[in-house]
């Protein structure tokens, strides 16, 4: 079996490069949070800020992001808005995981302690296929009236996403996966899907693993969530299946999630929102895009401050207990990064 290699990164004078993608809607307040976060944290990061506006495609700003992430090897990025009823315009979001093979998604939904969410003590991985199925953007009207859309699933990239969490699985001492699909519908692309992790399970007996259609999946994770240990998926499901769990453990402001290829990573909230609707207000949840910072810093190597920012976190989280109103307080964003930063200040594990 193939390990993944270790993502190189750009260190300059013992300090990392980073890209920052700060997208739009609540993205850029959100990267101010996690700068003065980085700050007082003394973390060893210099982001190289790079804005993406979708409307103007032709800027080079696109192009300019790739090369800064293919350059410094890592990410951290807020939502580039797609309209919906923009026609033409492919998300910026789905092509940058494409141009940089990011095949992986992972989201580690673990809830909060002293957070109100609809279900409790939930500690689910979702492993989501990055970069095809339904997001494959081949879409076109055959005759007048008659749209066709394809889902593309390669037994390539279904191999490269069931090796992935079996190995994940292994190393981190989950037991179980359980393969999310609609094969009993789509029988070839699902059915390749199925079949190709059922062909990797046998590779790991110590590694449960079980199927379960996704109609069944949405039902189970509302009742019964917790017989969930890590779950594959292709695509859409993931991005579904993602939006179900959080909302389930407090919502679109507090998960991170990460994206993986061979070669670089990007870390950015869970759900990908704009929160367009809430930006410039002071009422955003900062956590989301901090447990991405949070994630980028172990990603880097740099546990102690990585440990640092996320135990400033519990504290103010679960602790004190300042939340937002999207968790149901009525903090304001900039009392909650004002907490994070007290208690780092507090900390006596400071790094230096
Ligand atoms: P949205 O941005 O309207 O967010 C959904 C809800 O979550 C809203 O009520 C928003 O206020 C809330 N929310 C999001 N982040 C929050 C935060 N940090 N703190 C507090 N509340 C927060 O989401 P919608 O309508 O799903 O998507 C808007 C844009 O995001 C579109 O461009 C869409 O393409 C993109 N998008 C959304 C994804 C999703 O999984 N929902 C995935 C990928 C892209």
């Amino acid at each position: 079996i193939k390990k993944q290699a270790p993502i190189p990164v750009a260190m300059y004078g013992g300090r990392n490069a980073v890209t920052m993608l700060p997208g739009g809607g609540i993205g850029p307040e959100l990267m101010e949070y996690v700068r003065e976060v980085f700050k007082y944290a003394g973390a060893p990061v210099d982001f190289e800020v790079i804005d993406i506006d979708p409307m103007e495609e032709s800027s080079g700003a696109f192009e300019y992001a790739i090369t800064s992430i293919k350059r410094n090897g890592v990410a951290i990025k807020g939502n580039i808005e797609t309209k919906s009823e923009t026609a033409g315009s492919t998300s910026r979001n789905v092509a940058l995981r494409n141009e940089l093979d990011l095949f992986i998604n992972i989201l580690h939904c673990k809830s909060f302690p002293n957070v109100p969410a609809r279900q409790k003590d939930i500690d689910v991985v979702i492993i989501r296929q990055n970069t095809e199925g339904e997001y494959a953007m081949l879409e076109h009207e055959s005759v007048d009236g008659v749209v066709e859309s394809m889902k593309v699933v390669t037994e390539t990239n279904s191999d490269r996403v069931a090796r992935y969490a079996f190995e994940f699985a292994k190393n981190t001492g989950r037991k179980k996966i359980t393969t999310i699909h609609k094969a009993n519908i789509m029988k070839l692309s699902d059915g390749l899907f199925l079949e190709t992790s059922k062909k990797i399970a046998k590779l790991y007996p110590e590694v449960e693993h079980n199927d379960m259609i996704i109609d069944n999946c949405c039902m189970q994770l509302v009742s019964k969530p917790h017989q969930f240990d890590v779950m594959i998926m292709t695509n859409l499901y993931g991005s579904i299946v993602s939006n179900v769990v959080c909302g389930l453990i407090g919502g679109a402001g507090i998960l991170s999630g990460r994206n993986y290829g061979d070669h670089y990573a990007v870390f950015e909230p869970g759900t990908r929102n704009t929160g367009t609707a809430i930006a410039g207000k002071n009422v955003a949840n900062p956590l989301a895009m901090l447990n991405a910072s949070v994630d980028m810093l172990n990603h880097l190597g740099h546990k102690r401050h990585a440990d640092l920012i996320q135990r400033a976190i519990y504290k103010t989280v679960s602790e004190d207990q300042i939340l937002t109103p999207d968790l149901g307080g009525s903090a304001k964003s900039t009392d909650v990064v004002q907490r994070v930063i007290d208690h780092i200040l507090q900390a006596d594990m400071r790094p230096w």
